[in-house]
């Protein structure tokens, strides 16, 4: 083996460690938090939970930090504790956040959500069943009055003035968002909840001009980029979430997703954060490391925009690897953010790329 075979990687030849800049804002690194609900709410206010834990993740590094589903109506919650942005009230204690992300040198995103269908849940380690009026719950809402699960009860369908209200509630939070502090915005249309209830055929059976054919099925997804675009400023990226492909014959496909990205981008949306499922039971999902990189790969080419690719990406050399290849310009990390927060610090010492810890950390990282 030759020295150049062993040597590490620079920062000129670890990709993963290049800035990136979006309209005006630029990226220290190619490495963002994923959003992940953390059920930690009252009220749809954010906690000195989420302050320390998305806090933490900026502190160990991470170019973004995307802050969990929040939701753009109390009834788009997914469970009673889940974050909101549907008020007033619930500026301040995201403005301490995005400032103390900022602060540390991460780009502070948030994910803008409506659960639709798959809303009023118990939270995942209580199970995830409906929650009932007497206990909280709600009435859920939905392009087709079709469950998620049989055995639950139907949402009611949305009349084209509650589409447009909806529209209407993504734009107020992208205001609050704003004065809160937020740089990027991500419009959560993945995972089977409410926009993508209204782009799959497998959750869409309505016959007017919201449903049916292809352009009906993603008009309420323009409808909302396009007023969001229009209400966040010049200056600040905006992220759209998909779910890819349903991984069902029949449902929503990446071709669907290479075309709503390329109408994406033309309203303005400068990257499209590539995920997939959620929006049926009976999907085969074929996890494996990097399983949805494809997705991201093929939507950069195709649609020439932005992406950025998430699900189990878990090592320094993997994420390297998917910004070399050109395969997205951001990778998202969830799950092996929760289990190392301080995951770039520790990729960029694996890739031989200069590590900037805090400066109260420095004396943990002399090499
Ligand atoms: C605890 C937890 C909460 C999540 N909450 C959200 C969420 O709020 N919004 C979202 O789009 N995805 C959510 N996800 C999905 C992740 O963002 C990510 O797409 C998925 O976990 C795959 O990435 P990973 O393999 O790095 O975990 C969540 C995942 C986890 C583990």
């Amino acid at each position: 083996m030759t020295a150049t075979d062993t040597a590490p990687h620079t920062t000129a030849t670890a990709p993963l460690f290049a800035p990136l800049t979006i309209r005006g804002v630029t990226f220290r690194n190619r490495i963002g938090v994923s959003p992940m609900c953390q059920y930690a709410c009252h009220d749809g206010l954010a906690t000195d939970w989420h302050l320390v834990h998305l806090g933490s993740r900026a502190v160990g590094g991470a170019g973004m930090v995307i802050v969990e589903a929040t939701g753009v109506e109390h009834r788009g919650l997914i469970s009673p504790f889940d974050m909101g942005i549907y008020k007033d009230d619930h500026v301040e204690p995201l403005t301490r956040i995005a400032a103390f992300v900022k602060q540390q040198g991460a780009v502070a995103a948030i994910q803008l959500a409506h659960a639709g269908r798959k809303g009023s849940t118990r939270r995942p380690w209580e199970g995830g069943a409906v929650v009932p009026a007497a206990e909280g719950g709600w009435q859920t809402v939905a392009p087709s009055p079709m469950p998620f699960r049989p055995e639950d009860p139907p949402p009611a369908e949305l009349s084209q003035a509650e589409i447009r209200q909806v529209v209407d509630s993504f734009v107020a939070a992208t205001r609050r968002a704003q004065c809160a502090g937020f740089q990027v915005v991500e419009i959560h249309s993945a995972h089977g909840y409410l926009l993508h209830q209204f782009l799959s055929p497998l959750s869409n059976f309505r016959t007017d001009e919201y449903g049916g054919a292809f352009d009906n099925r993603i008009r309420i997804v323009l409808d909302v980029a396009s007023a969001v675009r229009a209400a966040w400023p010049d200056t600040l990226p905006l992220f759209v979430r998909l779910s890819c492909t349903d991984w069902v014959a029949g449902g929503w496909t990446i071709e669907d997703s290479v075309e709503l990205a390329r109408r994406l981008k033309a309203l303005g949306v400068d990257l499209i954060d590539c995920s997939s499922g959620g929006a049926a039971l009976q999907a085969k999902i074929p996890l494996a490391p990097g399983y949805q990189v494809p997705f991201a790969s093929a939507i950069r080419k195709e649609a020439g925009v932005s992406t950025a690719a998430v699900g189990l990406i878990t090592t320094p050399e993997q994420a390297n690897r998917i910004i070399e290849s050109g395969s997205a310009d951001l990778v998202l990390l969830a799950r092996e953010s929760l289990r190392d927060p301080y995951f770039p610090l520790h990729a960029a010492q694996a890739l031989g790329a200069p590590v900037q810890p805090p400066v109260r950390y420095g004396r943990a990282f002399v090499s």
